[in-house]
């Protein structure tokens, strides 16, 4: 039989996850744990970076496990870890840090859009880029942009190289630190004249990077964007929440061009909907005929379609300790026993070799 290929991907433990979570990565590791050699941690490592509390970090970390387990990823599948359980991937991003340029790593739209939150630019600010640069790097204020928050991709590329994975299922607004991870790679392998990494892309099974809008009609849905359906909100707070979503006056002559905030509706739709309901609001829209409130019960019903199961399970699934120990337990196994190989394999082709 031929080996399986190598799926890896994480979420950070920032809070609960929601619907982008879900349809840009969640939903898509549920259907690959069959026909792949899955990995999905939780990236808490990642998660330092905004410097959580550290009481909430830890709680964070066992709620989306709990997530992972109730969304329905089985643990006897695939396997299940914590990063920070797997040291071996903070000594390859020292390592790989030495091949990666602080340039690059400073252009990424991740970063610049961090590092301008974290000095308190807003985005509407006319602060230009190399404004944003100066005090970055400068003294006029007493804020910082810490070095973790820099290095971001290069932990994300340690994550995926050292467990050689080729598929990485990731929402769009990551395929930027695919992108570097695969630059990485490939530098790494030409400088030292070898091929132990694979360049991994991003998988999806619609066959392009999935983008779930937010609820007030701006672009993503993301945790600290505040516009987030998440998987375990009661019933009558999603409803409440999808009631209140952003639309506009309605069309007014037939075949109008739609609003971004109506858009949004539509696309959440696509992704929850069946293909007859989508159409028929859209038809309904392309007519004049469409009524917003009729639109947005229907799809808070299909959302819920979606999360209640998960809801329900998750309660039990976070009271038994026990379980969720020996889950990522035995994933942490797992997951070091490739970790420590390429992470071996990688110290030798540097020239980091032992005397005894
Ligand atoms: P957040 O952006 O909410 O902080 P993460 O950065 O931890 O969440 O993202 C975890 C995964 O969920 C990544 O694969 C990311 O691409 C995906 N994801 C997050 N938000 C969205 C979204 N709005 N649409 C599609 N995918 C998303
Ligand atoms: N950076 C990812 C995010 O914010 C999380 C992440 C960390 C990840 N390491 C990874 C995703 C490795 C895929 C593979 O969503």
């Amino acid at each position: 039989m031929d080996k399986k290929e190598i799926v890896l991907s994480g979420i950070r433990s920032t809070g609960n996850l929601h619907l982008g979570n879900y349809y840009g990565a969640l939903s898509k590791f549920v259907r690959m744990q069959d026909d792949y050699d899955c990995m999905f941690f939780i990236a808490d490592l990642h998660a330092l970076t905004t410097q959580p509390d550290p009481a909430q970090l830890h709680a964070n970390v066992k709620s989306i496990l709990a997530e992972y387990l109730a969304a329905g990823i089985d643990p006897e599948k695939a396997t299940i870890f914590v990063q920070s359980d797997v040291p071996e991937i903070s000594e390859m991003y020292l390592l790989l840090n030495m091949h990666v340029g602080i340039g690059e790593l400073m252009r990424t739209a991740a970063f610049k859009d961090k590092a301008r939150k974290a000095l308190g630019i807003k985005t509407d600010d006319s602060a230009d880029e190399e404004s944003i640069e100066r005090q970055i790097i400068g003294t006029e204020t007493n804020k910082r942009v810490n070095a973790g928050l820099l290095t971001y991709p290069t932990l994300m590329a340690v994550d995926i190289l050292i467990q050689k994975a080729n598929k990485v299922p990731v929402g769009k607004d990551q395929e930027q630190h695919l992108e570097l991870t695969r630059r990485f790679a490939r530098r790494f392998n030409n400088y030292y004249g070898v091929e132990l990494f694979p360049e991994p892309t991003n998988f999806d099974f619609g066959g392009h990077a999935v983008k779930v809008p937010g609820l007030d009609g701006s672009g993503k849905m993301g945790k600290s964007e505040g516009n987030c359906i998440y998987l375990i909100d009661e019933e009558k707070v999603l409803r409440k929440k999808v009631m209140r979503a952003v639309t506009d006056e309605g069309p007014k002559v037939p075949n109008s061009p739609v609003s971004q905030p109506v858009e949004n509706l539509f696309s959440l739709m696509e992704l929850t909907s069946a293909p007859e309901v989508v159409k028929q609001y859209r038809d309904a829209y392309a007519d004049c005929s469409i009524r917003y409130g009729d639109l947005k019960k229907q799809l808070a019903e299909d959302i819920l379609k979606v999360t209640t199961p998960i809801r329900q399970r998750v309660g039990d699934i976070l009271a038994n300790d026990e379980y969720l120990g020996r889950v990522v337990r035995m994933g942490a196994e797992k997951a070091r026993e490739r970790a420590s190989k390429t992470l071996e394999e990688v110290r030798h082709i540097m020239g980091i070799r032992r005397f005894y």
